[in-house]
């Protein structure tokens, strides 16, 4: 069993014609997904189970102590074919080497497939492995709603998912350690001339709602002097945050290490004839720091409600997921760059190891990506860096395990 035969196996489930990939949580991609991870697992004999919150791991061994591998099988809507498929058919392919070596591990290993790490059907970036550790109550979860007004717990239901079961798994008892291998997402492998490099670090990110309310009306009847437009401060603040992550905001003495990007926005009623009544929009804000994140957001929200008042509209913020600075276990970290000879780099994306890293040693490992591109179609890695990425993943289990 190969990491790129694997990947190979599932390239047409959720695929959209334009080839990008939509794996939303508990949808018919993921479904497809579920089963076939649940069938490779079994063809290598590991045990499949699943918490009450999906998430999905293949045990090989029982008892306490083990090492979990894996990542995530759902992907942003029109995402590249490798963010979280990677870290799990890498570690079903290093499991499969190492059992056809005949290497006995000397502790549990389990491969993970984490439910809902991109957030992209609920909003919450991270919800199986927030779930499975307690950072999220379950009624919080199961109230989530997704775009089609169903709530988490609905579609649950749906997928004969008792919504009872949420919450704190178990299995976490039993795991004292987690390594994740995922593509690339940034360009810094390449110039290195590195096919596998060691996570650092995550900044601190978060996703806020802007809710925009104004007077809908008649675009052709209502003179421009009249207009209570929501789409204006809507816009105002697109290049307020642009501005404000890329030149730093004096007045709070922060560095212009930030990214804040508005990729989704509602607008009602959403006719080209009709002023908006509201403008729904999200924003994804990331910072080197916890301070400097806050001081964004908030100079972020300054503008909006400063533009929005100048109109005769409003608007309301709220955050709807968090997640603070995370730094990889040290020891674990520097033990895997000697082990692996590799560079040791940080990450702006989030990853559901982040979220264990508060709760055991965590670590992570990158494949280059040539492009540097990724929660998009042209996400890549060469089939060599593929297997290069499993031989690192072989030694660090045989390494740990
Ligand atoms: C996930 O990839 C994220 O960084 O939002
Ligand atoms: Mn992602
Ligand atoms: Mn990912």
């Amino acid at each position: 069993m190969d990491a790129n035969d694997l990947l190979a196996g599932i390239e047409a489930i959720g695929r959209n014609p334009g080839g990008g990939y939509t794996r939303l949580a508990w949808d018919d991609a993921t479904m497809q997904l579920r089963e076939w991870f649940a069938g490779s697992a079994a063809a290598l004999g590991l045990e499949v189970t699943e918490d009450g919150n999906g998430n999905q791991l293949a045990w090989w061994g029982h008892g306490p102590d083990a090492l979990l591998v894996g990542s995530h099988l759902d992907s942003v809507p029109e995402g590249g074919p490798l963010d979280g498929p990677l870290g799990v058919s890498s570690a079903l392919a290093a499991v499969a080497r190492l059992k056809a070596e005949g290497w006995q591990p000397s502790r549990p290993i389990a491969v993970v497939n984490f439910t809902d790490e991109e957030g992209g059907r609920f909003g919450v970036a991270c919800l199986g492995s927030r779930l499975a550790t307690g950072a999220i109550t379950p009624d919080a979860a199961l109230a989530l709603r997704d775009d089609a007004g169903d709530s988490l717990a609905e579609v649950m239901s749906a997928q004969g998912r008792d919504p009872r079961a949420v919450g704190r798994a178990d299995w976490l008892d039993n795991v004292s350690s987690y390594v994740e291998l995922h593509v690339e997402q940034g360009r810094w492998l390449e110039p290195h001339g590195s096919a596998v490099g060691v996570a650092s670090a995550i900044w601190p990110h978060g996703r806020y709602r802007f809710d925009f309310c104004g007077q809908g009306n008649h675009a052709g009847a209502t003179a421009m002097a009249d207009r209570h437009d929501p789409m204006l401060a809507y816009a105002a603040t697109v290049l307020a945050a642009r501005e404000l992550a890329t030149i730093g905001d004096r007045s709070h003495s922060r560095s212009p290490q930030a990214r804040a990007t508005f990729g989704r926005v509602r607008v009602n009623p959403g006719s080209t004839n009709s002023i908006p009544s509201t403008v729904t929009a999200w924003l994804d804000a990331r910072a080197a720091s916890e301070a400097e994140l806050e001081a964004l957001v908030g100079a972020i929200i300054g503008r909006a409600e400063a533009a929005a008042l100048a109109d005769g509209t409003t608007v309301a913020t709220r955050a709807e997921s968090t997640t603070g600075a995370v730094e990889f276990d040290h020891a674990l970290r520097h033990r895997l760059a000697a082990l692996l000879d590799a560079p040791v780099l940080p990450t702006g994306a989030g990853h559901d190891a982040g979220i264990l890293a508060a709760t055991l040693p965590t670590a992570m490992l990158f494949v280059r990506n040539p492009t540097g591109v990724s929660h998009a179609p042209e996400e890549s890695a060469t089939p060599d860096d593929i297997d290069t990425g499993v031989d690192a993943l072989v030694r660090v289990v045989k390494e740990l395990g």
